[in-house]
């Protein structure tokens, strides 16, 4: 009886350690609560970028449909680039093609008292980037949505390539761009980005879970 107390105790010790270790706040920036998990590093990082470069024009593709309650799942960097942008005086344009994913995000951007810096707009991304008129800063590409379908897989690949090169010629030489979603079978969402990019300036600053990329000659 007293041996299996014992080995209930260690059990959940190890448990709430395991737990421990693997909690990735991006605290203080963002509340302690908050388990950015695998993208936490690379969101330090970019932002990190974003403070180096003083940037002022940040677009993401795919906004936080959940909010801020998808921390780890999807990540929240409507509101992580959002809180970035509304202290250092930013602006972030967020895209989604999908009506309910706006009204969520853009919910959660007005509960954060971050509408001054930040907006959500319903479009297809394609269609968004490429009317888009300022130059841009910091890009993260993170919309259609990757699966375990190797057709979706590719479908996906195409679509975020299609987004970059809609946009590049908005990108100037110290501009930041991240991607999601990458560390999954056959590349992620990425992949086909990815090689493009490191085909012509780009190089890899971060290969993770996400992907993070300057331009060769940035400095950065
Ligand atoms: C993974 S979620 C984005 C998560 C968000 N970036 C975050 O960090 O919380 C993907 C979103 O991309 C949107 N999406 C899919 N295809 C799209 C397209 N062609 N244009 C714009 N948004 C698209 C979906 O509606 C969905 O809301």
């Amino acid at each position: 009886m007293e041996n299996l107390f014992v080995f209930l105790i260690v059990c959940i010790l190890g448990y709430l350690l395991v737990k421990f270790i693997k909690y990735r706040p991006l605290y203080p920036f963002m509340p302690l609560r908050f388990n950015f998990g695998k993208r936490r590093n690379t969101f330090r990082k970019a932002l990190a970028l974003l403070d180096q470069i003083d940037a002022k024009v940040l677009v993401e593709t795919g906004t936080s449909r959940q909010g801020l309650r998808a921390a780890k799942g999807d990540g929240a960097a409507t509101i992580v680039f959002g809180k970035w942008a509304e202290q250092h005086g930013a602006f972030l344009h967020s895209v989604d093609i999908n009506e309910q994913s706006v009204i969520a995000s853009q919910r959660e951007v007005d509960i954060q008292g971050m509408s001054k810096n930040v907006k959500v707009y319903l479009s297809d991304s394609l269609v968004f980037l490429k009317d888009f008129k300022e130059q841009v800063d910091f890009l993260y590409l993170d919309s259609y949505d990757y699966s375990k379908d190797p057709e979706v897989q590719k479908k996906s690949q195409l679509h975020h390539l299609a987004e970059f090169k809609s946009i590049e010629h908005r990108l100037h030489r110290q501009s930041v761009v991240l991607i999601d979603d990458c560390r999954l079978p056959n590349g992620g969402k990425g992949k086909m980005a990815v090689d493009y990019m490191t085909q012509t300036n780009w190089k890899v600053l971060v290969n993770a879970y996400q992907i993070l990329l300057v331009r060769k000659d940035s400095g950065l």
